[in-house]
């Protein structure tokens, strides 16, 4: 069985990320479209070592005949278009916040909640969660089927693709012109990124929070557990790929540091790297291209009752994105490779 797949926002830093999946996972396509604005119509892009893609509009094209479409165009886009390429009996799944929390949509990473996706046939449309977010269910996961987590204060370290590719530029631009004394310009982000650490992603809410702090916060508890209680303070930090987050998690009963290792060590999609020397944790430049997400700095904190401390860093791109969705679409067509199933 093979199946036509779409790839919407194919000219982005996830869009092209999910073409690579794709092709380094061998999913089995019988065709694959990239569609992006009309700005890029025409335009080239990679799928696997060998093919090029000729960018086509979204807004034209007809969804009729595709079986999957993988979008990551941005919210409002996927907000018109998602619907549409669903009506049209393709299944979609979206990497952008706009369905997250549609009841009607599941939200979901394969390794966590896969029984989930079955729940995708009343609107045809998957959601995929915040890279911030799969990175921590991930580490969370087996760790809460030993002992109920009760509350989670995270703090993110978040790399500027996570914004998209002219946040990269941005961070590039800044970088460079900082050291041929070029007065720094501000566009997408709101402060200075280059040498410089920003605690505002997303838009503020009433209660002071970010979007982005709610949305771990939700997130995590849609997928997860309703009941746990998630703090989060989300930071963009001058490095271009890979998310890093410091965890702290309160569990309702005794859950020791060997308790974990030996929990995470059951769970696939997670490696623990933890050796207590001067190179034995994770940085994102380290994990940056790679598929697992990384627990390193695992300790008790004793200032909390069953409390424990860790450091989580994942590819935002990757499994913070484009293989997660890539890994729904394997397991909404059976077809996981060994690897992923093992
Ligand atoms: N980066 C991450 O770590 C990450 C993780 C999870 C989710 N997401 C979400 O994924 C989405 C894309 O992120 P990104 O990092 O790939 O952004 P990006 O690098 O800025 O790419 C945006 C993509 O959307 C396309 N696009 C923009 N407006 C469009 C329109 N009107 N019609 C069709 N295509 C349009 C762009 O095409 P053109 O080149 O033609 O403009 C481009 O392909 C966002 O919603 C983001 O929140 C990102």
């Amino acid at each position: 069985m093979t199946y036509r797949v779409a790839v919407v926002g194919a000219t982005g830093n996830v869009g092209r990320e999910m073409l690579q999946c794709l092709a380094q996972r061998a999913f089995p396509v019988s065709e694959v479209v990239a569609l992006a604005s009309d700005r890029s119509v025409g335009r080239e892009v990679s799928f696997g070592e060998d093919d090029e893609l000729s960018v086509r509009d979204l807004a034209k094209f007809d969804f009729k005949g595709f079986d999957i479409a993988l979008f990551s165009p941005g919210a409002k886009v996927s907000a018109v278009h998602a619907p549409r390429a669903a009506a049209a009996g393709c299944v979609v799944i979206d990497n952008t916040s706009h369905f997250r929390m549609d009841p009607d949509v599941p939200l979901v990473v394969p390794e966590v909640n896969g029984h989930a996706i079955a729940r995708h046939t009343k609107r045809n449309i998957i959601a995929n969660p915040n890279c911030s977010t799969i990175q921590l269910v991930m580490a969370l996961k087996p760790l809460h089927d030993e002992a109920r987590i009760v509350r989670v204060v995270v703090a993110t370290y978040q790399s500027v693709s996570g914004a998209g590719k002219e946040a990269m530029d941005e961070l590039f631009g800044q970088t460079r012109g900082i050291y041929v004394n070029e007065p720094v310009v501000n566009q997408l982000f709101t402060k200075q990124i280059a040498f410089n650490v920003i605690p505002h992603i997303d838009v503020f809410m009433d209660d002071g929070a970010t979007k982005e702090e709610w949305k771990m916060a939700v997130e995590t508890r849609k997928i997860l557990d309703p009941d746990i209680k998630v703090a989060a303070t989300c930071v963009r930090v001058p490095v271009f790929i890979g998310h890093s987050e410091a965890v702290n998690v309160e569990f309702d009963e005794p859950f020791s540091e060997q308790d974990a290792r030996e929990a995470w060590a059951g769970m696939p999609g997670v490696a623990v790297v933890d050796h207590r020397a001067d190179d034995g944790y994770v940085t994102p430049v380290e994990c940056a291209g790679e598929d697992d997400v990384y627990v390193s700095r695992v300790r008790e904190d004793p200032t909390v009752a069953n409390g424990l401390s860790f450091w989580v860093v994942a590819d935002n791109l990757r499994k913070g994105a484009a293989l997660n969705a890539v890994q729904i679409a394997e397991a909404l067509t059976d077809t996981r490779p060994a690897i992923a199933a093992a």
